[in-house]
């Protein structure tokens, strides 16, 4: 159970994901769970919910211990006047872009700052949490964080650098693989399956496929690829599509564009 006061800033999907997350996990009293929104219906709703005190920001800020900062990026610099106010806090950010510097520079050099990177099934708690700490945040700092985003999905814990490399391979990468189960359904629909059976059968079969990789971590994939490939089969004339027609190498290349972005949409300032 976390006894730290828990402040969020910014209720809407992310924010509202993450206090979603530890309420229906229980690892947090209500009335140690803080919460403000520009429009503060937005963050009534959740009082109306889990009866979760909401308040001013500033009143936020002061009562808090840690503050989880779930605002757009464009929006942080509003932020920073009533912040810097109190610089004993421990900040979360979960703003794309916006690094442990930006806080640093604009707060005190000496704050203990968690970069954070979801992704959108963490909104179902199913997500990918990369989470990087600014290297005097205390242990116990991270016990409380780590524990906040457990609840939300599975924590990776990276250097600052790699939650860029995380951009490209757990934050965006929800797009393309909506994109590729969709492609692989309309084939089905397009020869008469109904829509539903066959989202299902592609997602049933991408989780299937994740898990069975998973279970099988120390085999390389061409292996596990030719457990489903036998000569002159039907597996063997799609990977010879796949492979004219260069899909593999457009996904990494897509990989790697925004990773490039998001090192160069970075935020120091
Ligand atoms: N959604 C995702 O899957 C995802 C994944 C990774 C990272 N993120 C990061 O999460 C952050 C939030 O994204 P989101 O999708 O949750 O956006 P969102 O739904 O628009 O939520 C942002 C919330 O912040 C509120 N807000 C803005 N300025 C504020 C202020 N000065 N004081 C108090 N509240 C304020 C907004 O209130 P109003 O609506 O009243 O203006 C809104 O409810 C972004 O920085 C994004 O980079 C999101």
């Amino acid at each position: 159970m976390i006894s730290k006061i828990i402040g969020i800033i910014g209720t809407g999907n992310m924010g509202g994901a993450i206090i979603d997350g530890v309420m229906s996990k229980g690892i947090i009293s209500p009335e140690n769970l803080l919460l403000t929104n520009r429009d503060i219906d937005k963050a009534n709703r959740f009082y109306d919910k889990y009866k979760t005190p909401v308040m001013g920001a500033e009143e936020v800020i002061e009562r808090s211990d840690i503050i989880l900062i779930a605002v757009k990026p464009k929006d942080i610099d509003s932020l920073i006047p009533i912040l810097a106010k109190y610089n004993n806090k421990v900040i979360i950010s979960v703003l794309a872009g916006i690094t442990i510097d930006y806080f640093r520079n604009n707060l005190d050099a000496g704050i203990e700052v968690a970069r954070v990177m979801p992704n959108i099934p963490s909104t179902i708690s199913k997500g990918v949490v990369s989470i990087s700490y600014s290297e005097n945040t205390s242990d116990e700092s991270r016990e409380v964080i780590d524990t906040i985003f457990r609840s939300i999905g599975e924590v990776y814990n990276v250097e600052e650098r790699m939650i860029n490399i995380s951009t490209g391979l757990s934050g965006s990468s929800p797009a393309y693989m909506f994109l590729i189960i969709d492609a692989i359904a309309k084939v089905g629909i397009d020869y008469g399956m109904d829509r539903s059976t066959a989202l299902n059968m592609v997602m049933d079969t991408m989780i299937g496929s994740a898990m069975f990789m998973r279970d099988n971590l120390e085999i390389e994939a061409d292996t596990l690829v030719s457990k489903v490939t036998s000569p002159g089969g039907t597996t063997i004339e799609g990977l010879r599509v796949l492979d004219e027609k260069n899909v593999l190498a457009g996904i990494s290349s897509a990989i790697k564009t925004v990773i490039e972005k998001s090192f160069s949409m970075e935020r120091k300032d």
